[in-house]
């Protein structure tokens, strides 16, 4: 089967080249042509782990394309996948021009019958408003679907994800089109990958309320971790204790500096605006908000506080990607936490194995170092951001003849308190106080 993906970013670059390893021919487009001269140089535009090596082996089986001609992608394929940004807009609601704009390109190259499948994250409503868009664009009569197929990919794990995911949404009102989705996913119904066949409006849903459920997890247990510090009890044994309740479970109950990356914070402010828009308070989803804006707040503070006065101090940060394994910095507490401090009159010496190309596209003013060593030369506090596992087992003796204080701010709870402070760290973390 011939399918196009729209968008080579996170989603669509690693949705295209798993699906030419189910054995599709795909075209991957892009209108950044950069990015596409890069795939078609054998280079990955992205950090995720093992993309390259699937990459190359579909483009080597000729199953695999990279392309900024839309039409051709277009008329080649059953099936194009939108996977295009839906950034959050000023006003907190999900920025749908992206994919508005595909759609009606799309619809002008449609010649006969073709699946548009939505593969972005778009609030409820959205299918049926491409719908609208291509059939208002289409010249003639031409049959076409619209199928939700909302992704759920985690950046850092993404290939694995998609080659196993938990489950798939298909979400449409046509027989036709969900036979040709059930044939696409047809290896991952062999693994015994449960398939939900629903409807648009539905499988819409499903996507905010998986990324709100995770979203709210991590704020409960942040507000867990503050209340922690200020009791005197320690949230890792607490978070531990919790997830052995089988009704609970141990996933995304692990404090820290408040989730980031280009879809929690989106997705639940989104989700916020569309309860707003048909008349619903969403109370837990604008509370989640308010706690996660206040968590990077709490980091920035009790720095702060353990720094007396902020100006002229050096911070060594450790780790800038929102998360580990990936080079994406959008909406990275790390970030937050640098420009804040900057404000007050911090320098900030940074270090991510990764990230720092994409950190300095979007924040001015941090010094970059070849490692993590380098980056807490001097400092009056170490702050570690993002949990890499090269940040796992650091040679901390060595690390105190660097710095000029030894203050420690594990941010993510990675250490043991007590062999930090023997070494004579002032050591921080997120609620074990
Ligand atoms: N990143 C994740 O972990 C993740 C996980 C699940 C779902 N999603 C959702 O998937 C969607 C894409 O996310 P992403 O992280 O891959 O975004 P991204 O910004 O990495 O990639 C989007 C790509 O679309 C391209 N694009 C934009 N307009 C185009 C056009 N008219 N023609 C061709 N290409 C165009 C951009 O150049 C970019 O390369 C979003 O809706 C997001 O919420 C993301």
């Amino acid at each position: 089967m011939n399918v196009c993906v729209v968008g080579s970013g996170y989603v669509g670059l690693v949705a295209g080249t798993c699906l030419s390893d189910f054995g599709m021919n795909v075209i991957c487009v892009d209108k950044v042509k950069e990015k596409i001269d890069m795939l078609n140089r054998g280079e990955v535009p992205i950090y995720e782990l093992g993309l390259g090596e699937l990459i190359q082996r579909n483009v080597k089986l000729d199953r695999l394309h990279f392309s900024t001609d839309l039409k051709e992608a277009v008329q080649r394929s059953l099936v194009i996948f939108l996977a295009v940004g839906t950034p959050e807009r000023p006003d907190g609601y999900a920025d749908l021009s992206q994919i508005e704009a595909v759609a009606k390109e799309v619809a002008g190259y449609m010649t006969e019958y073709k699946i548009l499948a939505i593969k972005s994250t778009v609030p409820v409503g959205t299918a049926k408003r491409i719908r609208e868009i291509v059939r208002t664009e289409l010249a003639d009569d031409i049959e076409f679907d619209v199928v939700s197929n909302p992704e759920f990919l985690r950046e850092g794990a993404a290939v694995n994800d998609f080659l196993r995911p938990d489950r798939v949404i298909l979400g449409c009102n046509s027989e036709r089109a969900l036979a040709v989705m059930r044939d696409i996913y047809r290896p991952l119904y062999l693994l015994e990958t449960p398939i939900v066949s629903t409807t648009n409006e539905t499988a819409e849903v499903i996507k905010y309320a998986s990324n709100t459920m995770l979203a709210v997890r991590i704020s409960f247990v942040n507000e867990i971790a503050n209340l922690c510090d200020l009791v005197g009890a320690d949230v890792y044994q607490v978070s531990k204790a919790l997830g052995m309740d089988k009704r609970i479970g141990p996933k995304f109950l692990h404090p820290g500096p408040g989730y980031g990356g280009s879809c929690f914070p989106k997705d639940v402010s989104a989700l916020a605006k569309l309860s707003e828009d048909v008349g619903y308070d969403f109370k837990l989803a604008k509370a989640t908000i308010e706690v996660n804006k206040r968590q990077r707040e709490l980091v920035v503070e009790k720095a702060a506080r353990a720094l007396g006065d902020v100006k002229g101090k050096v911070i060594g940060l450790l780790g800038l990607a929102f998360k580990p394994n990936t080079d994406d910095v959008r909406e990275a507490p790390a970030l937050h936490v640098a420009r804040r401090l900057m404000e007050m009159g911090a320098e900030v010496n940074g270090f991510d194995p990764v990230a720092m190309d994409e950190a300095k596209k979007n924040i001015e003013g941090i010094k970059y170092h070849k490692n993590a060593y380098e980056a807490c030369k001097g400092a009056d506090i170490v702050i570690i951001a993002t949990e890499w596992n090269e940040f796992r087992d650091l040679d901390f003796a060595r690390i105190k003849s660097l710095v000029r204080t030894p203050i420690v701010y594990d941010t993510r709870n990675v250490y043991n308190p007590k062999a930090l402070k023997d070494l004579g760290f002032t050591y921080l973390a997120t609620g074990r106080a």
